[in-house]
């Protein structure tokens, strides 16, 4: 830590300035990280600075490069990923969009899942086509028609890109075949793992090149944190740093400290999260205001055997069900709900549930919509840690209303 002698004279501004710098350092470590609040470091001479500069000696720039809070997310999720490195930057659409225009030239070719994330499509579309990135659509699903899209004659795929649970649907792709077709035809598979989060599946161990999150999501837990994250190769993703660091995608240092926090209790979120969603899922099923129900752990999902052999400890929190009576029964649902609240996120310690037709998808067509089970009775559950039986109930209480 920085230590010098200061003046013994000083202003009453210089004092307010500088007053209390030299506390530290103490012969003990704190027992928790602190967080590293300052946009800027300050070097002892020129000579570290070039060090610095030239990675002969590890220290600390500037905040939009990254701060030591950043540094412990990054590794903490690298070594839960099983990767060489990752990324820690401001919301999973810095993460998604700092790796994609690092990796992406125009006249590149983008084979993704017609099921991305909307938020990734409306990057795709709106900004990446701009910027002469050509961008095709597949059932990821289908494994015949991503090798059609990969192997098209003309230029060939740079990427490909699904998210491992898709929203709001829910279905599984299959990241080991999806990797091996994708390295076959000389592109990078791309998984958004934000549903399944490490607990339950690491694509890089299945195969993938990179994993992006939103660690707004399940990794910070609790519905108040922006973060998201590129894990991967070194190579690939110190592209996207650079990326970053010129787009301005890294956040704040409080933001990454309360990611790694929310890390420290993954497992038992999603430990105790994915039971009570099974046992929701299972509920929802035999009840009978509820039409369709998809949970990658219920036999019925036509995804199970994939699941059971990708995911590991349970299935995750995700899950969707369509009511009878559209969105006039949605309405009378979410009003009767006393626990669950009706909030556009998902992964956080209480239970969301969200109308995907009013909210992700409120822009797409409708014939589109349905097109991919998007109804008007739809609504996505993320599933909290709260005791199984009052979210059972609460469910319940819900669906009661609509008799
Ligand atoms: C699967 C998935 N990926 C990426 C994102 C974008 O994350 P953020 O909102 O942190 O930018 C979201 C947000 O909902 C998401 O659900």
């Amino acid at each position: 830590m920085w230590e010098r002698d200061a003046p013994e004279e000083m202003g009453d501004l210089t004092r307010c300035a500088h007053g209390g710098e030299d506390l530290l350092p103490s012969a003990t470590d704190p027992l928790t990280p602190p967080i590293w609040q300052t946009a800027a470091y300050a070097y002892p001479d020129l000579d570290t600075l070039d060090a610095i500069y030239e990675g002969r000696e590890r220290g600390f720039i500037y905040g939009r490069y990254g701060l030591p809070n950043h540094v412990q997310l990054e590794r903490a999720l690298a070594d839960l990923e099983g990767a060489e490195a990752a990324l820690a930057t401001a919301s999973g659409m810095s993460a998604i969009s700092s790796l994609l225009f690092a990796l992406l030239a125009p006249g590149d070719r983008v084979v993704a899942s017609e099921l991305v994330y909307r938020g990734t499509r409306n990057l795709l579309d709106l900004d990446l086509a701009r910027f002469g990135v050509i961008v095709e659509y597949v059932d990821a699903t289908d494994l015949a028609a991503v090798e059609a899209s990969l192997q098209r004659p003309g230029q060939p795929p740079r990427l490909l890109y699904v998210d491992f649970l898709t929203n709001p649907t829910i279905l599984v792709h299959d990241v080991p075949s999806l990797a091996e077709l994708a390295h076959r035809h000389g592109a990078l598979l791309v998984v958004d793992s934000t549903f399944a989060t490490p607990y339950h599946g690491r694509p890089i161990q299945l195969g993938a090149d990179l994993v992006v999150h939103s660690t707004t999501k399940f990794i910070a837990g609790h519905h108040d944190v922006s973060g998201g994250a590129v894990v991967g190769r070194s190579e690939l993703v110190e592209r996207a740093r650079r990326q970053a660091i010129r787009m301005g995608g890294i956040g704040g240092p409080f933001d990454a400290w309360l990611a790694l926090r929310g890390l420290r209790t993954l497992a038992l979120r999603m430990g105790q999260s994915s039971r009570s969603a099974l046992a929701l899922a299972s509920r929802l099923v035999e009840h009978p205001a509820v039409e369709r129900v998809s949970y990658p752990g219920l036999p019925g999902h036509p995804q199970h055997d994939l699941a059971r052999g990708l995911l590991a400890n349970g299935f995750g929190s995700m899950l969707a069900f369509e009511v009878e009576g559209g969105r006039a029964a949605v309405a009378r649902l979410v009003r009767a709900l006393r626990l669950i609240r009706f909030a556009e996120t998902l992964g956080g310690v209480t239970t969301t549930i969200v109308h995907p037709a009013s909210t992700s998808h409120r822009s797409v067509e409708q014939a589109a919509r349905a097109a991919h089970g998007i109804g008007e009775g739809l609504l996505r559950l993320s599933v909290g840690i709260e005791t199984t039986e009052d979210l059972v109930e609460d469910l319940e209480r819900g669906l009661a209303s609509l008799a």
